[in-house]
C-alpha cells in the first residue's frame, strides 16, 4: 500500500467553494493505492421486468444502469434469465425502486428465473423461482406499449425497447435500451412540468452491495452476504 498526501493550501481562496462556505481550513487528504475488489460506488436499484419464452413474467434487481437522454445502458451478467429474455423479446420495463422497498428487493436477491441454475450461481446459493412477483410480494401491472410487466409499487416505471447489445468483458453484456413510455407517481411530478421532483424522489441506492436511502443504510442485504462484503465494524450495521 502506497501513501500519497494531497494538501490544499490552508487559508487560500478556492473559488466557489470559499464563496459558498466562507474561509475554510481543509485537512490533508491521505490516499492509499489498493486493488479495489468492487467498484459499486452507489447507483439506483432497478427492477427489470421481462417476459419469459412462455409469456410469464420475470423480475430481476440490478443497479449497473446509467442514463443519457431517453436511453439507458444496462450492465448485466450473461448468466441471468433477464439477458436471455431481453435478447429474445427486445423489450423490458425498468421499474425504479424507492428506498422503502429494500425488503422486496432483498427477497429477490437470491433468486433466478434461469433453469437449470448456472453452476456459478448455484454455488453462490441462488434458487430458481418461477413467480418472482409473488416471492417479492410485489404486484404485476400491464404495460401500455411493451408486453413486459411493470411493478405497481414502483413510483417510476419506464417501458423500453432494446436498441443494441454489446459484449462487456468476458461474461457480461451492455444492453442499450430506449424509453418509449414513462409512468411516474403523480406526487413525484413537479406540477405543470414533465420533471421528477428531486426532493420527493428517494431512490434505493446499492452501494458496495448494501442498501442505502437518503444517505443512510436502510436494510440488511442478502447480496452483501453472498459476496462476503467486509465491514468496518464487526457484524452488520443496525438497520432494518
Ligand atoms: C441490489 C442488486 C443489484 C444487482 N445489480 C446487478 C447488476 O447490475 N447486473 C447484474 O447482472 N446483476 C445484478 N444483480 C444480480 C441479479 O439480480 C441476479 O443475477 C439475478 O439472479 C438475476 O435474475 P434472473 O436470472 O432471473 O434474470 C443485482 C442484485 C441485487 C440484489
Amino acid at each position: 500500500m502506497e501513501r500519497d498526501v494531497d494538501r490544499w493550501p490552508a487559508g487560500e481562496s478556492h473559488g466557489w467553494l470559499s464563496w459558498r462556505l466562507g474561509p475554510i481550513e481543509l485537512e490533508p487528504v491521505v490516499h492509499v493505492t489498493t486493488d479495489l475488489k468492487v467498484l459499486y460506488f452507489g447507483t439506483p436499484v432497478v427492477l427489470i421486468g421481462s417476459r419469459n419464452e412462455d409469456g410469464s413474467a420475470n423480475l430481476a434487481p440490478m443497479s449497473s444502469a446509467w442514463w443519457l437522454g431517453q436511453r439507458c445502458m444496462l450492465g448485466m451478467g450473461n448468466r441471468s434469465k433477464t439477458v436471455a429474455n431481453l435478447l429474445r423479446e427486445r423489450e423490458c420495463v425498468l421499474n425504479l425502486v424507492s428506498s422503502d422497498m429494500a425488503g422486496a428487493v432483498d427477497r429477490l436477491a437470491p433468486l433466478t428465473g434461469a433453469t437449470p441454475i448456472p453452476e456459478r450461481k448455484a454455488a453462490m446459493g441462488y434458487r430458481f423461482e418461477a413467480d418472482k412477483f409473488g416471492a417479492a410480494g410485489l404486484t404485476p401491472q400491464a404495460s401500455e406499449v411493451v408486453k413486459a410487466p411493470r411493478v405497481e409499487e414502483c413510483p417510476i416505471q419506464l417501458e423500453c425497447l432494446v436498441e443494441s447489445v454489446h459484449a462487456f468483458g468476458e461474461t457480461a453484456s451492455a444492453i442499450e435500451v430506449r424509453v418509449v413510455r414513462a409512468h411516474v407517481e403523480e406526487r413525484l411530478v413537479i406540477p405543470g412540468t414533465d420533471h421528477v421532483d428531486p426532493v420527493g424522489w428517494d431512490p434505493l441506492i446499492m452501494k458496495f452491495c448494501e442498501f442505502f436511502g437518503g444517505g443512510s443504510q436502510v436494510h440488511p442485504s442478502a447480496l452483501a452476504e453472498a459476496w462476503q462484503m467486509p465491514h468496518r465494524r464487526s457484524g452488520r450495521a443496525p438497520v432494518g
